[in-house]
């Protein structure tokens, strides 16, 4: 039997960060060897919201793909491509919105947290309504059976889903119905315990140089209890705990535990040995982004395989699409 089908977006805002990485980037790095992978960047839905200011979609959509290699997606495994560059997403994009009913747009969750969340933009627009349109076309187009996304994108796979059974109940049969993976997302704070963003300014980023990190590490919020170096710690509310879980050795996450309730560690030598940790890790990383960075035109050659592959299966299933419906 064929492997199942995953497919992925993300929107090129800016760069990779530490949260993308255990999140959704991590996840993506996993599939690749149990299903056939696409993975593409959102620049339209990027657009939705960075409509006045398109210069930053232009600016991070290499780079981001950048960050994906060097995660690990995999070219020869995965499929990568950019979204604007398979004009039947917008085609099908149109054909569902003929038949989406308002209410199932205006009752979306994540349009209005988005609003209140991004209040210095207008986001009262037609293509920001549609977002999950948008989105519902991406997925059906290449029919794929798995969506990996995070917990705040699961409206918007139901969504999906409701438009599937809408169109194959209406026209004809074309559709299967995708279901979500939910990325496991282990808890990596910002430097200030806010949730790691971008607009925070408060992330660790993929591409950081190494003294950038230990400046940040030594920023970071440790248990806000934990005062002065002879109070004893509770690593666990704290954030470089957190890290130290996932960058240092068994060994050493022992004796910070152990160490740090007694006030036999420090909080300045905590961080440190974490930060050193964290670099090597990123070290692999940081050569893979060395060479692309030369290379760029390898970029643009993996980007130009995938779209050729993802526009064959787009234009075959909107020949279906367009059957169905009866309009060609
Ligand atoms: N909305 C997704 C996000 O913000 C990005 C996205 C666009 C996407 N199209 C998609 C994700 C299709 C999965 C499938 O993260
Ligand atoms: Fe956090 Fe380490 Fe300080 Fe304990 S010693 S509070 S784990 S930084």
């Amino acid at each position: 039997m064929d492997r199942q089908r995953v497919l992925s977006g993300m929107r090129p805002t800016g760069k990779l960060h530490l949260g993308h990485l255990h999140g959704t980037l991590g996840n993506w790095v996993k599939l690749q060897d149990e299903y056939e992978c696409f993975f593409f960047v959102a620049d339209w839905h990027a657009l939705t919201s960075e409509y006045e200011n398109t210069g930053v979609i232009k600016g991070s959509i290499q780079d981001m793909v950048v960050d994906w290699l060097c995660a690990g997606i995999d070219p020869e495994k995965s499929t990568l491509f950019i979204q604007s560059n398979i004009l039947e997403h917008a085609e099908l994009h149109l054909l569902l919105s003929m038949i989406v009913p308002l209410p199932w747009l205006e009752r979306n969750p994540t349009y209005k947290e988005q609003q209140e969340e991004m209040s210095n933009k207008d986001l009262t627009t037609y293509g920001f309504l549609g977002y999950p349109v948008l989105q519902a076309a991406d997925i059906i187009i290449y029919k794929a059976n798995k969506v990996p996304v995070g917990k705040d994108q699961v409206p918007h796979l139901e969504l999906t889903r409701e438009i599937v059974r809408r169109f194959n109940y209406l026209y004809k049969n074309v559709f299967p119905e995708p279901e979500q993976i939910l990325a496991e997302m282990p808890k990596v704070l910002g430097i200030d315990r806010r949730k790691m963003s971008k607009s925070y300014n408060n992330a660790l980023y993929l591409s950081d140089p190494p003294e950038e990190i230990k400046t940040k590490v030594s920023q970071m919020i440790t248990d806000p209890q934990r005062k002065r170096r002879k109070d004893p710690g509770d690593p666990d509310v704290c954030n470089v705990f957190s890290f130290h879980k996932l960058y240092s050795t068994n060994d050493q996450i022992g004796m910070v535990d152990r160490e740090c309730r007694k006030a036999g560690i420090g909080c300045v030598e905590c961080k440190e040995l974490m930060a050193g940790n964290l670099i090597t890790s990123l070290l692999p990383y940081r050569e893979k982004r060395l060479y692309y960075l030369s290379h760029s035109e390898r970029v643009t050659e993996i980007l130009s395989e995938g779209v050729k592959k993802a526009r064959n299966i787009a234009s075959k299933t909107m020949d279906e699409v367009r059957e169905a419906i009866g309009i060609k």
